[in-house]
């Protein structure tokens, strides 16, 4: 999911101030235009106000709650464990694109049952707006979105696709418009904030034996991968704005206010010794996932992913150290918390 929204800097921050702010929708609206660059529709349902928020959402929300997710827990295992085998079989290799993101998408590709899309998903890197040169453009993402709605109102395959373009918003099909707006987030709001999380895990335990005490059952896979959530804030900020755009010809400069998660997950005040990764944190009432009534739908793609990602690791006899690492941090008070794993490569002990 992108965060490219021009700011002036303004931003609420901490942990209370948060909750407040996100589930107050009136003054901070979503009713915004994002990544104006690059598209002229909005992400669906991210970028609406209720009460026509809860409308998409509701529609969507069956294919993301826990149950849809876990069945396909067994095929998520399968995955990790080829593309494990496969990322330490032969020369050290990027972590992010020779396995993050290549575990992504190929589980993507069985929730959203579409397989034959994986390599070209994997084609765009991780982030879809820079996947044909690093000058941001929706082309690539466009082509595919309309190609694929074609194909589902042709009712051709049976896949979430086809299930999009037939759903009903208070009484109406979806238009050509929605279907991008709502097929667009689904495939960039779970591609490089799960990337960096496995990406992530996989630093940690290079640099540390923690996996050793998951293996033992001395730290629980379930607490780990919430302390990972909240110390890798894999989405650190979203902008909502105090104008509604929609209808407004005049739009004020300032009206951007960023909801900034990371500094809500490192609030001292809610989290001892923020800065510490530590996986047996008891208590972690998170912010990655936003909060209020925009609050993550892929939560549980993103949790069970992880899961099984960690399962898998913890049941192979693996061990691996860094080989090369780049890694861009983010700025004070967060400058131990990674921001983007540039080079991660990781061998064997
Ligand atoms: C670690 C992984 C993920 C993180 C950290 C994350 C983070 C977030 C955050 C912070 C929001 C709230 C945005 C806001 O309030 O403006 C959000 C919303 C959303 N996310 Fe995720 N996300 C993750 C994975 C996923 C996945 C796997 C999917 C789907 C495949 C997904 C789909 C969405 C959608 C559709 C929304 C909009 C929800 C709404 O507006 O009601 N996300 N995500």
């Amino acid at each position: 999911m992108s965060v490219f929204h021009q700011s002036n800097g303004k931003t609420i921050t901490g942990h209370a101030s948060l909750r407040s702010a996100l589930r107050d929708t009136q003054t901070y609206s979503s009713d915004l235009q994002g990544d104006s660059d690059v598209r002229d529709y909005r992400q669906l349902p991210l970028e609406v106000d209720p009460p026509l928020h809860h409308l998409y959402r509701s529609a969507l929300a069956p294919y993301f709650v826990k149950p849809a997710i876990e069945k396909h827990v067994e095929k998520f295992r399968k995955n990790s464990e080829i593309l494990l085998k496969r990322y330490f079989s032969a020369e050290p290799k990027e972590v992010v694109s020779e396995l993050a993101l290549p575990l992504v998408m190929h589980n993507l590709g069985v929730i959203y049952n579409r397989p034959q899309d994986v390599e070209e998903w994997i084609s765009w890197g991780p982030d879809v707006w820079t996947a044909e040169s690093e000058k941001r453009d929706g082309a690539v993402l466009h082509r595919y979105l309309d190609s694929v709605y074609e194909e589902a109102l042709r009712h051709e395959t049976k896949d979430i696709y086809s299930e999009i373009a037939h759903l009903e918003i208070a009484g109406k099909r979806v238009t050509p418009l929605e279907f991008r707006g709502i097929v667009g987030v689904l495939l960039a709001g779970g591609r490089d904030t799960v990337v960096k999380l496995l990406s992530g895990i996989m630093w940690h335990f290079a640099r540390t034996d923690e996996l050793l005490q998951i293996r033992s059952g001395k730290i629980a896979i379930n607490t780990a991968i919430q302390e990972f959530l909240r110390f890798l804030t894999p989405l650190p900020l979203m902008n909502r704005t105090t104008t509604p755009e929609t209808g407004m010809k005049e739009l004020p400069a300032d009206r951007y206010v960023g909801m900034s998660f990371i500094s809500g997950n490192f609030d001292e005040t809610v989290f001892e010794d923020p800065l510490s990764l530590n996986l047996s944190r008891a208590r972690n009432p998170h912010l990655s996932f936003g909060f209020g009534p925009h609050t993550c739908l892929g939560n549980h793609i993103a949790e069970i992913e992880a899961r099984v990602f960690m399962e898998t690791l913890r049941d192979s006899e693996l061990n691996w150290k860094i080989h090369t690492e780049k890694v861009a941090f983010h700025l004070a008070p967060f400058e131990r918390v990674p921001d983007q794993f540039k080079s991660l490569q990781v061998v064997l002990k």
